[in-house]
Parts: structure tokens; C-alpha cells; sequence
């Protein structure tokens, strides 16, 4: 198959483009998509066999349920069996943005699209491509992240292009995307909202809307005796080739441990990465040294991260060494989210020095 590659600026909408992009998915058809996370991978959320191509397409277990992207409020309502009064409350606070909410699923909703759940997750993108083209696609685009399956998640169409072209039948080319992290997922379907995965939205973001939100215990914590309550958490993530460890402790000694192992490393013939940051990466000795961005600006590195491991892999870097991002993550904001994301793509391989 020949996948077409779309350049569209959010500023600048092509409506011939996106009407295109939007009959390839009435018909059954694939289209990758910027929103402001990370690209995803859209088909029709309400077409079971839609459902079963973007799982094939991705090299993804079917049991790993998708999120359905949706561009009006009022479109919630046929694919759910009630709307808690959180979830509009969140809507009027978020939406559109970087936040996806699990409901009960009504009928409408394949079984293939939820992985099986009796829950949907839904979220509406903040950006105007992707609301212009789930418009045009009839309203409801199912959309895992666009990456092959234990890859990071793509923040640049070219690594749609090399995960997924020759498989999907087109790819809307935004440019760079804006956050880098997929986005926060909060579970609405008890008591007590839970965040599944954390993101830009952070807990404290929420609890000034709801009160009370829990955190699922498996995000930062490998050995927390219970399975994700979000299927894909457990899958093995954003992994790069290289076999990587976060070092954690202070910053004198973090330097000095990761070129150390660095050395070691170089003299076993090992290519050796670094992840550091803006005012560290002068310090560090080894092949390939990148920095994260900017610890006063968490931002910076949440939109780095997925393109840095993926530069390791393009660069045949054997192995990486990173900063921690701990003490970020316990002071709340993006840090928790860069935090589950580095821990899930080093295995939850830390060392502290
Ligand atoms: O930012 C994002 O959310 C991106 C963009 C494309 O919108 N999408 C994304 O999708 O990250 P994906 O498929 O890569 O991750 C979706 C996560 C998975 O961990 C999945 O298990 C979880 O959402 N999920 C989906 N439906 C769920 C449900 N009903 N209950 C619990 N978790 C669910
Ligand atoms: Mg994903």
C-alpha cells in the first residue's frame, strides 16, 4: 500500500485534504493525525474491523483497548451509558485537550475498539487539524498513539512515517507536536476518580476541579503487587534498541557515576548515550550526549524525551545512561509523567549513587 503524506498546518486547514483524509476513514481506511500529545493512528472507532486493522497495523495485542477521539461535547453522549457530572465538569476544564476519560461504553461501541472493556475511553484533542479531520471521519476516530507497538510515541511525522508507511493509507504531516506525552488518562467509572496514566493534566489540575483524585499505584511503582488498570501500562513501553538505566542521587555524583560506566562501558566497545540536561551536559564524557532540556522548564524536556530515544536507536547507540527525574515527579506538575514514561522505557531499571 502507498501511504500519502499530507503536509497541514493547524494554522492554515487544507478542507479538501481533510475531507480525503475523512472518506479513507468512513471507508474503513487508516490515517495517522497530529493532535497535541503525540500523532495518533485513526480509524473508525464504531467499525470493529477498522478497530482490528490499527491493532495489526501497530504490532499491537488486541486486548489493549483504544481511546476514542471525538470533536463535539454532544457526541459523548451516544457512545456512553451516562455522563457523571465529573466528566463535564473535567470537559469544560480541559476539553479540548490533553485529557482522556474512561466511562461505561454503550452499545454503539464495538467490544474490538475497548479491547473487550465495558468501559471507553474518550478524549477530545486540543488541536484544530485533528478536530477538522475527526469532524470529516463522521465524528468518532479510535487512535492508539502511531508508533509500532513498544516504540516511543511518534512527535514527528517522520517516525510515523518510519513505523507505520507502506501499512496505513495516509499521514497528515503537523510538524512538530506540541506537549510529547501522551495524554492523562482518569478513570470516572467509580467513586473516586483514579489517574491511570499520568500527563500534562496534572493531579493537582484535577483535584481543583473534583476534589479528591487517586493515583493508580503501578504508575511509578513497578513492584506495587497489582496490574495496571489501564491494559497498555503493563505492556513493555517506549523502549529504545539500547539498553538503558536511570541514575539517581545527587547531581555531583550522578555526573561522575554515569561517566564512569561510561568508560567501562567504551572500553567493552559499547556505544554510550547520555541523557542529561541543559546545565549538565557539558560535564559528561561518552559517544553520544543529549540534553533533555531544561529542568526549570519541564516542558522542554516532556517534548524532547520520545525524539531522544528514538536518536539513540537512529545513531546504533548499545547503551544509555539518563538523569532521574524523581525528585520532579514528587514535586507534581509534567515531572511525574516524564518520570512513568522514562521508568517504563528503562524496564524500571534504576540505580542510585
Ligand atoms: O495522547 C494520547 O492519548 C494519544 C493521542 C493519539 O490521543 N493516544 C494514546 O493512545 O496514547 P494509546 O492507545 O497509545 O494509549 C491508550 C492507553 C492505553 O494504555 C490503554 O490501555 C488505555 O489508554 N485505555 C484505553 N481504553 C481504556 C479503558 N477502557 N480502560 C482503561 N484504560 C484504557
Ligand atoms: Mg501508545
Amino acid at each position: 500500500m502507498e501511504t500519502k503524506i499530507v503536509p497541514m498546518k493547524e494554522e492554515n486547514l487544507d478542507k479538501n485534504a481533510l475531507e480525503e483524509a475523512g472518506e479513507v476513514i468512513k471507508k474503513g481506511g487508516l490515517v495517522a493525525f497530529p493532535t497535541e500529545t503525540v500523532y495518533g493512528l485513526g480509524g473508525n472507532a464504531l467499525d470493529e474491523a477498522a478497530a482490528g486493522k490499527i491493532y495489526r497495523a501497530k504490532g499491537r495485542p488486541s486486548d489493549n483497548p483504544l481511546i476514542v477521539h471525538i470533536c463535539r461535547l454532544e457526541d459523548i453522549y451516544p457512545i456512553v451509558k451516562e455522563v457523571p457530572e465529573g466528566a463535564l465538569k473535567l470537559a469544560d476544564a480541559f476539553w479540548p485537550g490533553p485529557l482522556t476519560m474512561i466511562l461505561r461504553k454503550s452499545d454503539k461501541v464495538p467490544y474490538a475498539t475497548t479491547g473487550g472493556l465495558d468501559t471507553v475511553a474518550v478524549r477530545m484533542p486540543g488541536h484544530k487539524t485533528a478536530l477538522a479531520f475527526i469532524g470529516a471521519a463522521g465524528g468518532y476516530v479510535a487512535a492508539p498513539s502511531a508508533n509500532t507497538s513498544g516504540k516511543p510515541s511518534p512527535t514527528l511525522a517522520k517516525y510515523v512515517t518510519e513505523d507505520l508507511g507502506g501499512r496505513i493509507d495516509m499521514i497528515i504531516d503537523g510538524g512538530r507536536i506540541a506537549i510529547g506525552l501522551e495524554s492523562t488518562i482518569v478513570d470516572l467509572t467509580e467513586t473516586i476518580p483514579v489517574i491511570l496514566r499520568p500527563g500534562y493534566i496534572t493531579k493537582e489540575m484535577l483535584e481543583k476541579v473534583l476534589g479528591y483524585v487517586e493515583t493508580d499505584k503501578t504508575i511509578l511503582d513497578d513492584d506495587a503487587g497489582q496490574a495496571p488498570k489501564a491494559p497498555g501500562m503493563k505492556y513493555k513501553h517506549y523502549a529504545p534498541k539500547g539498553e538503558l538505566t536511570i541514575m539517581s542521587g545527587s547531581r555531583e555524583m550522578v555526573i561522575e557515576a554515569i561517566n564512569q560506566k561510561s568508560r567501562e562501558m567504551e572500553d567493552k566497545g559499547k556505544k554510550v548515550g547520555v541523557i542529561g540536561t541543559d546545565d549538565t551536559i557539558a560535564f559528561y564524557r561518552a559517544d553520544v550526549v543529549k540534553s533533555a532540556g531544561s529542568r526549570e522548564k519541564e516542558d522542554t524536556i516532556a517534548r524532547a524525551l520520545y525524539r531522544i530515544l528514538r536518536e539513540f536507536d537512529d545513531e546504533g547507540v548499545d547503551v544509555i545512561y539518563s538523569e532521574s527525574f524523581e525528585e520532579s515527579a514528587k514535586a507534581g506538575g509534567i515531572g511525574q509523567a516524564i518520570m512513568n514514561r522514562l521508568l517504563k522505557a528503562a524496564g524500571h531499571h534504576i540505580e542510585r549513587v
